[in-house]
Formats: C-alpha cells, structure tokens, sequence
C-alpha cells in the first residue's frame, strides 16, 4: 500500500509517501520568509503552502519513482496548527482524494509525532513514556497502548520549544531559536549564569518556562537590551541548561512514578543534541529513543506512516472533515 501524506501544519511544507511501514521519500521545503520575523506568521506560512505544495508533491513523486496513480490514500495533518495553514494541506489533500478517487485519512499532528519513533524502531512496544516537545507542547505522556494514552504532565505555559524561540529573539537570533541557541551553545559554558528552574523540586509533573524567558529578558535589560557579543555564547548554553535540566527533572520522575523504562523523546525540541545526550546519560539503564533529526522536526514522513496505519486499522476520513487548530493528542480518540 502507498499512502502520500501532506503535512503544513506550521511553516513546514511537506509530502512523504509511505508504503507498507518504510517511507520511500520525504521531501520538506522548510518556508525561509519568517527568519525576519523572529517567529512564523499565519498568513505568510499559508500564501507559501499555496506557492509550495504542489512542486513539493511533484519532487515526492519523482523521488519515490511513484506514480501518482499508484497511491492508494492521501493521509493530512488536520491539527493541531495554524488555521489557515491547515487549511490549505487539507484542501490539497481532499482534491487528490477526490481527483484519485482514493480514501482520506486526517491525521493528528502530535499522534503522528509519538508514532514516528515506529518509523525507525519498529519493534518498540507498548508501554512507554512519551516526553512531546515541540513548539506548542511540553507534555509527559504515558503511552499504554494504540489510542491509549494518559497524559502525565503538561506545561503551565510556554512550551520548551517557545522557549527557544523566545530566547533567540532574546539573543538577538534568528528564528528557528532551537537551532540557533544550540549552534551559539556549543561554545559556551553552560554554568556561567544561573537561570531558574520553574518547578524543579515539586512532585508534580508540570513544567513552567515563562519565568526563564522573563529571567533572561531581565538580563538583556541589564545590557540595555542588547547582549554584548562576548558572552552570547555562555548566556545561550546557560539557557539551553535550564530548559534541558527542567525537561529531563520531570521525565525523571515520571519513570520513578510509572516504573516504565522505554522513553521515546518526539518534536522538534528532540533535535536538540544538548538533550540527547544528557538524556542518554540519566537514563543509562532504561531504553531511550530519539527519532533521528528529520523525524523530529515537522514533516510529512510521521503522517504518511501513522495515516497507513490507521487505515489498515480500519479508520477513514469523510471528505468533509475540518481542521482543528486546538486539536489534543486525547482527541484521536474521538
Ligand atoms: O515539532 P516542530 O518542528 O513544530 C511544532 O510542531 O511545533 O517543533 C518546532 C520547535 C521550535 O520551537 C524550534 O525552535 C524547536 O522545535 N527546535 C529545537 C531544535 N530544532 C528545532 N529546539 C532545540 N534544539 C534544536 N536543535
Ligand atoms: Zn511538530
């Protein structure tokens, strides 16, 4: 079976085709136009889904040696996300369904992203804790089955990945900041400044990152709002330790508390290579996952694997189904 997956739930405009569990191509034009902005803005990230899909669904094809007669279904991202991006994958996606006359399959975003880690650990069983870190999720899930799944603990407010992102802009970098935090941290020693840890002995799962973002505003403030150059590196590494260390605290407890001992890491935060080998280290005796780096940052891959899965399981989308830019991994259920 081949399915085509759309993914443009962001500012990622992607296509993958899966066929029988392996993915054959995954092509991602990452949209360049909001670096400037410092974060992606809704109305751009559409216009450039419009501008992209098509050609990128062309190289998907090309790349596979796939004709397009040959898919047997159109798996899309419906949520969550940004409204009107969502909306242009899914009017792409319901065209071809329509065109081919072949089945849709909606996909949840952050379903897709638990499920990637299948993509390159197929025999990773059930149970296991799911630490989702994205741009818009910071949640502990415990994972006890297909479609059951209890969430642990969430974010009071800022999502790891925002803090990133919050912080670069902070740092006078560009956007992505996950990415750009990392590359300055790589110089830097990440004991030179002391930043909170929101949350750190409680016996809760729950992050907060909004106080480390004010903390560090507090500290440009100290420079007039502009960091000297200097020490971009020792501030950024500072910062990327505080979001690491909250994460991995509260993933800690969360194995202390269920006794699971498979970890899978997914989202976008998941790329940060800080992480993962901290991760590694505290977690030396349980069975950690990480997908690889493009698995982890948006793509169509994740939704063409789990839209094969749900429809060899049986589920369908009708051709009138929405988008859910609120949409939780709970949801699925539904
Ligand atoms: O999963 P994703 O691509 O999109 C969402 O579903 O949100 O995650 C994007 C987030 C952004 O906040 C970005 O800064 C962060 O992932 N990110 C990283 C890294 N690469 C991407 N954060 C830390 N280190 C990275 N290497
Ligand atoms: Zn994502």
């Amino acid at each position: 079976m081949n399915v085509l997956g759309v993914e443009t739930s962001c500012d990622e405009t992607a296509v993958s085709i899966c066929s029988n569990g392996k993915i054959v191509s995954s092509i991602v034009a990452s949209q360049q136009n909001h670096s400037k902005f410092g974060g992606v803005v809704p109305e751009v990230a559409s216009r450039m889904h419009e501008k992209l899909l098509l050609t990128t669904m062309k190289k998907c094809l090309d790349d596979s040696k796939i004709s397009k007669n040959q898919i047997d279904a159109i798996a899309v991202t419906i949520g969550p996300g940004l409204m009107g991006a969502l909306l242009t994958g899914v009017s792409f996606a319901k065209g071809l369904s329509v065109g081919l006359n072949i089945p849709l399959i909606g996909v949840n975003h952050m379903e897709a992203h638990l499920f990637s880690n299948f993509i390159e650990y197929p025999d990773l069983e059930f149970p296991f804790l799911c630490l989702l870190v994205s741009g818009g999720h910071t949640q502990i899930w415990k994972v006890k089955d297909f479609r059951d799944y209890i969430l642990l603990g969430d974010t009071r407010d800022d999502a790891a990945g925002e803090a990133f992102d919050k912080g670069a802009r902070l740092l006078g970098l560009s956007y992505p900041g996950g990415i750009e935090i990392e590359k300055q941290s790589k110089n830097g020693n990440s004991n030179k400044y002391k930043f909170p840890l929101a949350l750190y002995n409680s016996k809760e799962i729950e992050f907060s990152f909004s106080g480390l973002k004010s903390s560090l505003l507090r500290f440009s403030q100290k420079f007039n709002g502009k960091i000297p150059k200097n020490i971009i590196s020792d501030v950024a590494a500072s910062y990327q330790k505080a979001i690491v260390d909250s994460l991995l605290n509260k993933l800690k407890l969360a194995e202390e508390k269920t006794k699971i001992s498979t970890i899978v890491i997914g989202g976008g935060v998941a790329a940060n290579q800080s992480l993962r080998k901290k991760t590694s280290i505290i977690f030396e005796n349980s069975r950690v996952l990480f997908p690889s780096l493009q698995l982890c940052t948006d793509n169509a891959a994740m939704i063409a694997f789990l839209g094969e899965k749900l429809i060899k399981k049986g589920f369908k989308s009708n051709i009138s189904v929405g988008v859910y830019p609120n949409l939780k991994l709970n949801d699925a259920l539904k």
